[in-house]
């Protein structure tokens, strides 16, 4: 075998190698060509073996043509396996075009925020502002400033977590009012949704539940002002105009008068009943006065409704822990209310 044969040669084996590896539109034909050109039986390979024949000198010139030819007919294989792999080359037939994707299911509102924002919208179009207020505060904002003195009996009612240093987990949306007024000049008109807080569990109390407060704070605020503001809310946010609502007389401790607001309610059978909604009243004169409001010029009502009341009648749900279970075939059904 002679240097100028052997190139020759390779060329020869290269050119053919180029050609059919072009061609191929398989891994398996990919693989028999990779046998052809470089198997055992290969050209290339017993030319490789023949290399015995030559001198020292002839051997080292041939031995790197025939490894270079090796090396790129192996690229050459590599591509292709690339190319092969790619979408584009895979045959349309093994795609089904019509079948349905994976969809990710995406979360939603729950039916509690839900509540809340509907509400939130409805009183911010009769311009009040939405403030918010701390979850842990202390005894002086839910209580004293209240009109909630250290021994009255109240705040054994209120059932309250208890935390260090004289704080504690707010057990109703009524501390932010006395924040608000203490912050801020007259007038006030604002809303404070959130969390409160109270240890309580059964069909009907949760020991987290959600409240908003409602407080208007003016010259010559009275009784007909909050009846009037109750009357609009709930018969917007029920979205019945001929909803029977009553105020019954109550007792609040920062509130005189204090009432408790009832709508009526008919069940599937066609059962009514009257169910309370929300605590209310004229602001105390002492609940003024501590927070450096003029009680003989200014006069306010206040309100407090109870966030998961309004939903369960709005969803027409029964028991109220639904709300907490985080079940999500309870969850799925308000995705579109
Ligand atoms: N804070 C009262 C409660 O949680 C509700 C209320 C708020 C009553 C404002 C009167 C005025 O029950």
């Amino acid at each position: 075998m002679s240097g100028d044969n052997l190139k020759k040669d390779l060329k020869k084996i290269l050119e053919e190698a180029s050609k059919s590896i072009k061609d191929i539109n398989s891994i398996s034909d990919l693989e028999k060509s990779r046998i052809q050109f470089l198997g055992k039986k290969s050209l290339l390979i017993s030319l490789m073996k023949s290399l015995s024949d030559l001198t020292k000198e002839e051997k080292s010139i041939a031995g790197k043509d025939l490894n270079n030819a090796k090396t790129e007919i192996n690229n050459l294989l590599a591509d292709k396996k690339i190319s092969l792999s790619k979408v584009d080359n895979v045959k349309k037939d093994d795609f089904d075009l019509s079948m349905p994707g994976k969809a990710s299911s995406v979360g939603s509102v729950h039916p509690i925020s839900k509540t809340m924002d509907c509400a939130i919208q409805i009183f911010e179009s009769l311009k009040f502002e939405c403030v918010e207020g701390p979850e842990i505060e202390d005894e002086f904002h839910n209580f004293t400033a209240l009109n909630i003195p250290d021994s009255h009996p109240a705040r054994a009612m209120h059932d309250t977590f208890y935390l260090e240093n004289n704080l504690l987990l707010r057990t109703h949306t009524s501390s932010v009012q006395v924040r608000t007024m203490s912050e801020n000049t007259t007038p006030i008109r604002i809303i404070a949704p959130g969390k409160v807080y109270r240890k309580d569990s059964d069909i009907t109390h949760t020991p987290m539940f959600h409240q908003i407060e409602g407080l208007y704070v003016d010259k010559d605020v009275s009784f007909s002002n909050l009846k009037s503001i109750i009357n609009i809310f709930l018969k917007s946010f029920f979205e019945q105009d001929d909803l029977k609502i009553r105020f019954r007389p109550s007792y609040f401790p920062f509130t005189e008068p204090s009432a408790e607001v009832d709508i009526e309610y008919i069940d599937s059978k066609g059962n009514k009943s009257w169910l309370e909604i929300l605590g209310c009243g004229m602001v105390h004169p002492n609940v003024l006065d501590m927070a450096n409001i003029d009680s003989s010029i200014y006069s306010g009502y206040a309100f407090g409704l109870g966030v998961e009341r309004l939903a369960m009648l709005k969803l027409g749900i029964t028991d109220l822990r639904l709300f907490y279970e985080n079940d999500l075939r309870f969850l799925k059904q308000f995705q579109r209310i």
